[in-house]
């Protein structure tokens, strides 16, 4: 199992290293923080394994307020998360930009974990498996890609999908390409372990529960116990 904490816009660089002062990986379980580019260096020096939040499909050019993989490997991060739902909303994403960054840093030697996912609207009017489909479509199968599935209405809403409807998902994703599938959205110490407990979950992207260490590390366990 894999637990990634996703802070977004969280956390300065000293609330980083206040953090990874207090947060011990439990065993049994593969930990991953992703905290904004700003951090990454404290998270780094905090021993724990680092993705970043997004990198660009170049390694260096005109591209303002973007990062690009190997500024991300000098700095000891292992990988990066591409494609969140935020940044497809707020931010132009698209399946296209998410397969040329997902594309790039592997090859770079990056980890990638890719966000896929429908919106309420989808999901009411029964286009999730090929929203999916589409979505999913774009990346290459590579033994250092993940996929995190996190349907838009469970992001940051305390609305967590079924198990059911998380298994569903997953089945459908690895159908199409054969990697670990992590089920993200309102992720809680006191609601994953029916979520961990299917078949086809590897893991989670947690949101605002992997900012306080304890709702984190009580997810890890979680995480830890059910395959052990
Ligand atoms: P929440 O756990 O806050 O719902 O966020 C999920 C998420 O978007 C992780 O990437």
């Amino acid at each position: 199992m894999l637990i990634a904490g996703n802070w977004k816009m969280y956390k300065t660089p000293s609330e980083t290293e206040a953090f990874c002062a207090q947060f011990e990986p439990p065993a049994g379980v593969d930990v991953v923080i992703c905290p904004p580019f700003t951090s990454l260096r404290e998270a780094v020096a905090g021993g724990v394994t680092v993705y970043a939040q997004n990198v660009h499909w170049e390694d260096e050019g005109a591209f303002t307020g973007e990062v690009s993989a190997p500024m991300l490997l000098e700095l000891g991060v292992s990988g990066a998360i591409v494609g969140h739902s935020e940044r497809r909303q707020h931010f132009g994403e698209t399946d296209e930009t998410v397969a040329k960054r997902a594309a790039h840093a592997l090859g770079a030697g990056l980890g990638v974990i890719a966000c896929v996912g429908e919106s309420e609207e989808e999901r009411e009017s029964g286009v999730t498996a090929d929203v999916l489909r589409r979505q999913v479509a774009v990346l290459e199968p590579h033994d250092r890609l993940v996929i995190a599935y996190e349907p838009v209405w469970a992001i940051g809403t305390g609305k967590i999908a079924t198990h059911d409807q998380v298994q569903e998902a997953h089945a459908l994703i690895k159908s199409l390409v054969d990697v670990p599938v992590l089920y993200g959205g309102s992720c809680k110490p006191d609601n994953v372990e029916p979520v961990f407990a299917e078949r086809d979950v590897d893991g989670a992207l947690v949101g605002g529960a992997s900012l306080q260490v304890e709702s984190f590390t009580a997810i890890c366990e979680a995480a830890a116990r059910i395959r052990s």
